[in-house]
């Protein structure tokens, strides 16, 4: 597991809402240059149970996925370094990682900026609400005339904007965007929107952590990819390999059961 400051809740909960490139960023040497043989990867906490904070420590299938693949290749695993989720693609572009391992779905237009290793993981989206509310929507129209919210710049968000808010059917002022999902989370607890638009798996942790349950589930059939440069075969390559190595070898299965109980 790679090191990691001890931070408590409150100041997490502050670095994330501070929408700072959390300051773990070029604490060690080898974070530093894009070349070499390391692999410095980078996420977005707040996404149970692909990654997020326990005591301080980043844990998730994500991470542990990350480190079997790496561990499988030529390359050192480099310093996590956490982000906003919508300034992810922005860090590896500009060479402050080298890849994305956040549950991030393969879109078309992610893909003009990007590369994606092979898809590792596949979702839909859901809908949560209060558990003891009287709101219980079954379909995406149910939203209409309700405040409701998704972390900015997830596919989520990007359900909101296509089937909702351009055809007409919720006022742009009802959609709330979230720097992330546990702030999200907590608004909808507090009663200062009416649903959170989010991947399911994340959807059912929240269900079984906090006082929200699924709604609905709203059928996108996302497929997550690990992101790197374009110009960066070399890993994508390894990554791919790595990926298939812990397929093959029973890793993979292991940290599915490990991290996903249903
Ligand atoms: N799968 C969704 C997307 O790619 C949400 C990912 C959010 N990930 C995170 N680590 N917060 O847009």
């Amino acid at each position: 597991m790679a090191r990691e400051y001890n931070m408590d809740r409150r100041a997490y909960l502050a670095t994330i809402g501070a929408g700072t490139a959390a300051g773990l960023a070029g604490c060690t040497g080898l974070t530093g240059g894009g070349g070499g043989n390391t692999i410095r990867p980078g996420t977005a906490p707040g996404f149970q149970p692909f990654e997020f904070r326990d005591g301080g420590e980043l844990v998730g299938f994500d991470i542990d996925l990350t480190e079997a693949i790496v561990a499988e290749t030529d390359y050192e695993l480099g310093e996590w370094q956490t982000f906003e989720f919508d300034s992810l693609i922005q860090a590896l572009t500009t060479d402050k990682i080298d890849m994305i391992a956040a549950a991030m779905t393969i879109t078309d237009d992610r893909d003009e900026t990007i590369d994606f290793s092979d898809p590792y993981y596949s979702a839909n989206q859901s809908v949560i609400v209060r558990e003891d509310g009287d709101f219980a929507p079954s379909s995406l129209d149910d939203l209409s005339g309700h405040p409701i919210g998704a972390q900015s710049g997830t596919t989520g968000e990007t359900v909101i904007q296509s089937e909702l808010i351009e055809p007409g059917k919720l006022e742009e002022s009802n959609y709330n965007s979230y720097d992330n999902y546990v702030l999200a989370v907590e608004d909808l607890q507090n009663g200062n929107i009416d649903a959170v638009v989010v991947d399911e798996p994340v959807g059912e942790t929240f269900a079984d952590q906090r006082p929200v349950s699924v709604a609905f589930v709203y059928e996108t059939g996302e497929q997550y990819g690990f992101g790197l440069r374009t110009d960066d075969d070399d890993r994508t390559d390894a990554v791919n390999s790595g990926l298939q190595a812990v397929r093959d070898n029973g890793t993979y299965e292991e940290l599915r059961n490990k991290w996903f109980s249903g």
